[in-house]
């Protein structure tokens, strides 16, 4: 298969295909009009600034080099007045007037900051997932925007990679779900309408299989989890229309995505009929030097454009080197004509011959910011982000009987910290913090705060390919912080203790060995528990923690992430029990650093991991089977019970649908949401298969002892497995519905009695499901 790839690969960039018509008049009669210079500046985006310093490189040499048509984008620049003036120039002053890209990170909200992408996933909740996406949508473009480099669909399994707080988590389905509610946010009904911009599914692919998590580093990964698992939010994200993807730095077995024809020309622009604008990575093309698959930057040029890579994202060498390229080798020019008409179809989408100044409106922008609106949209999404992993003796919500409360960590006033990783213009005087939020929430209530260990700004640690500084903050133990916090722990009917990472050790080039609490964290977290009184932990972070002792020793925990500009509020409202927590696990949390890379979707093996140590299986010695918290897990303050799991149908074809139900009850006194989730495994097949794998969910809301009976549509297609194409296999197909991955209440089995072959990568089939009140 993989030679077959690569045939086809060198076949379609060696044959001088005769140019391919993007259907556009608009875009093939430019074309025909531009110089080999003209159409290589199309090529070319620049950085108009750094994402903490945009616009800071926008200066006379750059309107200079737009006039004369050497720039096709800008990256991180904003502001409506400053975007018009660079469009006016492209539009009115450069010979063809063709109308400049200007792309950001807006990746989870320009001004008003949404949760963390990680956080958002935990919603389990598309609608509202797409919602936010509308929102950064709608801010960024009245800042002059067109383009995001969002969403991040890389599945990652391994917490020690920093960017696993930029992604869904590490489950296909919930990623290829969540793919296409954040590109249909973004793009929404017409790219051509001024509110909607670019998205951009990246990074294209592999990029979350870094071995041993470190950022940008190699991935070695099966076809079949290639296609099986890292493919399919692409392909979902392709078909939600998504009008950009950008490929990766990693190579996956010493072929760097920037030079991938196999994947871009022959999996994704052929085999999915993907005619979006593939743009780089952050200087990924010169980078192909130290991949050392090119000697010299025109090796490298030429190597990236016959990758299938449109546009050279702050590289500068396409614009350098492409026209000695294609001087020296003719055979790159229709290469060069593609990606060149795939920047302009992106132009013409978005209606920019059209409206070149429709984002670009100074009055838009001032009314557009973070409006109430749009803060209740945080409100929401923070509230429904939250996940409370434990909740002992129903410690939560918090009684109203509870007079002394302390709030232990200094978490708890890091309001930068609420704002996560990718910020665009998301402010920290924006955020609502957590302490005046619960004195709000808590009127009648004694609230003390205690920092309990120093946080101090370090040394800028590390430079991102994006050439940012780190923030890092070292945590350092102090015993007069540390007896301070004690003594106010004695003096409290119940403990707040806040802890978890400062935000800047997650996110790009923040990949970590220990993903455990700081040495200064867990010794406050001990002294704190070892005063008895009742420790609720609210968790901050940007990935899954390894604290083992923690999750034992506190009665409860509630993971937080990181919640934007409404954190204190939404926080607030959990804990005082207002809303109930709702949110599940996208991504397993480990026992321990060693036990990483996980999933809950592993195979089983010759020899099944077992509690017996007395038996040789596939298991660490040293910590038992289960991750600490579960894919899928998540608590609320109620309890559902479920009845069988019931099929429609026995068997079925290569064709037709079954569909699975369920009557969940809230047992409960308080009202709640249960993520009611679906999954399959095919339990004997030509290829061992997965434990579990999920293929559907819907969060449904239950009042106090109502019932609703859930179901879910399936087909054939959601069942194959890749072989060399995606295929069923004639047999049984078990269904198992629950409450996460762990917990599940209703099994089933159908049996497929055809072999059928589907085009469509089995997770990326969305699953319709529906509710209805059973009286
Ligand atoms: C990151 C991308 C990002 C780009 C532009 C790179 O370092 O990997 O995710 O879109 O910078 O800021």
């Amino acid at each position: 298969m993989l030679r077959f790839l690569l045939a086809a690969a060198l076949a379609l960039t060696t044959m001088s295909p005769a140019a391919a018509q993007t259907g556009s008049p608009r875009v093939e009669s430019l074309l025909s009009r531009m110089t080999l210079d003209e159409k290589i500046g199309q090529l070319n985006q620049v950085p108009g600034g750094r994402q903490r310093a945009l616009n800071s490189r926008l200066d006379a040499a750059a309107l200079e080099r737009v006039r004369r048509g050497e720039i096709g984008s800008f990256l991180h620049v904003a502001g409506a007045a400053q975007i018009r003036e660079l469009q006016r120039v492209a539009v009115e002053e450069s010979r063809l007037g063709v109308p400049l890209l200007f792309g950001m990170d807006v990746v989870h909200g320009y001004k008003t900051l949404f949760p963390v992408p990680l956080a958002l996933a935990a919603s389990w909740d598309p609608d509202l997932v797409q919602q936010t996406a509308h929102v950064a949508a709608v801010e960024a473009s009245a800042a002059g925007l067109n383009w995001t480099f969002s969403p991040m669909v890389d599945i990652a399994r391994d917490a020690r990679w920093g960017r696993v707080v930029e992604g869904a988590g590490e489950d296909p389905y919930l990623g290829s779900i969540l793919a296409t509610a954040q590109v249909r946010g973004y793009q929404g009904a017409s790219l051509a309408d001024p509110s909607s911009i670019i998205a951009t599914a990246k990074h294209f692919v592999g990029y979350g299989a870094a071995n041993g998590g470190r950022d940008y580093d190699s991935a070695d990964i099966s076809e079949r989890t290639l296609h099986e698992v890292y493919l399919p939010p692409f392909y979902a994200a392709a078909q939600a229309g998504a009008g950009s993807m950008m490929t990766s730095f990693n190579d996956i077995a010493g072929v760097p995505l920037t030079a991938h024809p196999a994947l871009v020309r022959v999996v994704l622009r052929r085999d999915w009929g993907y005619d979006g604008l593939i743009v780089s990575d952050w200087n990924a093309i010169p980078e192909l030097m130290n991949h050392a698959i090119a000697g010299t930057p025109r090796e490298a040029g030429a190597a990236a454009l016959r990758g299938g890579v449109d546009m050279d994202m702050a590289g500068n060498l396409y614009s350098a080197e492409l026209k000695g390229a294609v001087e020296a080798d003719p055979t790159l020019l229709p290469m060069l004509d593609d990606a060149v008409r795939a920047v302009l179809l992106a132009k013409e989408r978005l209606g920019l011959f059209d409206d070149p100044y429709g984002r670009a409106d100074p009055a838009r922008e001032a009314a557009a910011m973070l409006t109430p609106e749009h803060r209740a949209v945080a409100r929401e999404a923070a509230r429904r982000s939250m996940v409370l992993l434990k909740n002992d003796g129903d410690i939560l919500p918090i009684a109203a009987s509870a007079r002394r409360i302390a709030v232990i960590g200094a978490l708890a006033e890091d309001a930068n910290s609420s704002l996560g990783s990718w910020r665009a213009q998301g402010k920290v005087e924006d955020v609502r913090p957590l302490i005046p939020a619960l004195r709000e929430a808590l009127p009648n209530a004694t609230l003390t705060y205690a920092q309990g260990y120093r946080p101090e700004a370090a040394q800028v640690v590390a430079v991102t390919a994006s050439g940012e500084g780190a923030q890092a903050v070292h945590e350092v133990s102090d015993a007069e912080a540390l007896a301070e916090a004690v003594e106010t722990a004695k003096a409290s009917d119940l403990v707040l203790l806040v802890v978890g990472e400062h935000f800047d050790r997650s996110g790009e080039a923040r990949s970590y060995t220990d993903i455990g609490l700081s040495a200064a964290q867990d010794a406050l977290a001990d002294a704190v528990l070892a005063t008895g009184k009742p420790v609720v932990v609210i968790l901050m972070n940007g990935r899954p923690l390894a604290i083992p002792e923690l999750a034992e020793r506190a009665p409860a925990i509630l993971e937080t992430w990181f919640l934007g500009v409404e954190s204190g509020p939404a926080i607030a409202d959990v804990l005082t029990g207002s809303v109930s927590p709702g949110g599940r696990l996208p991504i397993s949390f480990p026992r321990a650093n060693g036990a990483m890379p996980m999933t809950y979707a592993h195979l089983p093996t010759g020899r099944p991991a077992a509690e017996d140590l007395v038996r040789d299986t596939a298991r660490y010695r040293d910590q038992p089977i289960t991750p600490l918290f579960a894919f899928g897990h998540g608590l609320t303050y109620s309890r559902f019970d479920y009845g069988p799991l019931e099929v429609d149908r026995a068997s079925l074809g290569a064709t037709g649908g079954v569909t699975a139900s369920v009557v969940v009850r809230n047992v409960g006194a308080v009202a709640a949401d249960e993520v009611v989730q679906l999954y399959m495994r095919d339990p004997v097949a030509s290829v061992s298969r997965p434990v579990q794998q999920l293929r559907g969910f819907r969060r449904v809301a239950l009042a106090p002892g109502q019932a609703k009976r859930v179901s879910f549509e399936l087909t054939p297609a959601q069942f194959a497995l890749w072989t060399d194409g995606w295929a069923t296999e004639p047999g049984a197909i078990q269904l198992m519905v629950g409450a996460a991955s762990d917990d599940i209440r209703g099994r089933a089995e159908i049996t497929l009695t055809e072999a059928g072959r589907f085009a469509t990568p089995a997770p990326a089939v969305a699953t319709p499901s529906t509710e209805s009140i059973v009286p």
